[in-house]
């Protein structure tokens, strides 16, 4: 068999830059470990950049997302019982975020494909990569009992931080930075409709909090929990119990609460591979970084770099190569900010098992963030996202 790109992974980067290079006529073929059942049942990311949107835009799958994604122009912080708005439409000239899931994103992603009978293999356990440093770079796997070998000119290495192509690449020809923090998040989505109309991350003794949404009907709230927590440690009685110790007594009032109907505890981590090329094999999205959840900036880090993966892969077959040289360099540079915005902001809103010096002065940080308005305009800028660079 052979195909231009074959794409590991069949997340969202690697189900937005297939249907990307459908788009501009360039042959791809999607591997994925689990079922599609078992991808769309993750729930996770729910806050799009205008350039994600934008990705979605050109991959010609944002018909939903226009219809039923919330637009949202602020987010709100708490603490000391006390909510602050901040106006991102207002700082950043008129930008803003859009609420929207990411297992609808996967959903539309997954539809369109499917409608252009593109090839996508699912439940593949044995993905291998040979000969990515050569032009001609080959991927086996099985499938139906039978061996297979797609040979190919790029693989695009896209299957999350567990996967399989940056471990396939020699130690020596990698460098990793990683700061693990010492809690996560418990999260729990419900059919309730939110505790308010925009987001609110809160700073509180007990921890940090998140109340977000999927829409006015469906509510997604996160507790800071001690990594050693398991799910079954958590009722859901328990869980808004928490919640509500978390939040201000007016928002604590207004929460309506009911059944869950998806629970689940992700652990924080900041981790970078540099660089995101090894000949023809290309890292996008988290197979290449991690950010902690709190700036919600994954996904549209992975929408970034596929979006530069496939601007450079287009150059690629107008006879172009540079764009495939820049590419590392040029996602790398976008990353790091977000990785230091990410990294920021869980600092400033979460409980460390830190000293009374280090609270004073998260609590400064807070108070500076919220009254000056040079420090508002550097977080809404961030939060929606920066622009991508040349
Ligand atoms: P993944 O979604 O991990 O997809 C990789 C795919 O590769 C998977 O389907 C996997 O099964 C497959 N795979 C793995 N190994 C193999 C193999 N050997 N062979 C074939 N396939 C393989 N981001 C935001 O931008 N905003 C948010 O609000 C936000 N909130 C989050 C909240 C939580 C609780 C969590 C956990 C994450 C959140 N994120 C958020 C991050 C976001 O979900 C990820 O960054 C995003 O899923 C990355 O997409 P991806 O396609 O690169 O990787
Ligand atoms: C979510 O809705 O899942 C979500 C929103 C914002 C974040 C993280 C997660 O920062």
């Amino acid at each position: 068999m052979r195909t231009q790109v074959v794409i590991v992974g069949a997340g969202p980067s690697g189900l937005l830059l297939g249907q990307l290079l459908h788009r501009s006529g360039i042959d791809n073929v999607v591997l994925e470990l689990r079922s599609r059942e078992h991808v769309l049942g993750r729930i996770r990311a729910g806050v799009l950049e205008e350039t994600a949107v934008t990705a979605l835009a050109e991959a010609a799958v944002d018909a939903r997302l226009r219809a039923e994604g919330l637009r949202h122009d602020g987010v709100e912080l708490c603490f000391d019982n006390r909510r602050h708005r901040i106006d991102m439409q207002r700082l950043t000239g008129g930008r803003h975020v859009v609420v929207y899931g990411q297992t609808e994103v996967t959903r539309d992603l997954m539809e369109a494909r499917a409608g252009a009978g593109l090839a996508t293999e699912y439940e593949v356990p044995d993905v291998s990569l040979l000969d990515f440093d050569t032009m001609r770079p080959k991927v086996r796997y099985s499938a139906g009992g039978r061996k297979i070998e797609i040979e190919c000119d790029v693989i695009a290495g896209c299957d999350g931080f567990h996967g399989v192509c940056r471990a396939s690449v020699p130690q020596d020809a990698v460098r990793t930075y990683e700061r693990v923090y010492p809690f996560g998040w418990m999260g729990l989505l419900s059919d309730t409709p939110p505790v308010n109309e925009e987001l609110i991350y809160v700073n509180s003794p007990r921890g940090f909090a998140l109340c977000s949404m999927r829409s006015k009907t469906r509510s997604r709230y996160y507790v800071q929990c001690p990594l050693t927590d398991k799910v079954a440690d958590w009722s859901d009685e328990r869980f808004w119990d928490e919640l509500r110790g978390r939040l201000d007594p007016e928002t604590a009032d207004r929460l309506v609460t009911g059944p869950s109907i998806e629970k689940s505890i992700a652990p924080l981590r900041s981790f970078v591979a540099e660089p995101l090329r090894f000949g023809r094999l290309f890292l996008a999205g988290d197979a290449a970084h991690i950010v902690p959840p709190t700036g919600a900036k994954g996904l549209n880090l992975a929408a970034s770099d596929v979006l530069m993966l496939w601007q450079a892969l287009e150059e690629h077959y107008r006879g172009r190569p540079s764009g495939l040289e820049r590419y590392s360099d040029r996602c790398l540079r976008r990353v790091w900010k977000a990785e230091r915005f990410s990294w920021w902001l869980t600092s400033l809103l979460h409980r460390f098992p830190d000293s009374e010096f280090d609270r004073k002065l998260q609590h400064a940080e807070l108070e500076y963030l919220v009254d000056s308005q040079a420090a508002r305009k550097v977080f809404a800028e961030n939060y929606v996202g920066l622009p991508i660079g040349s």
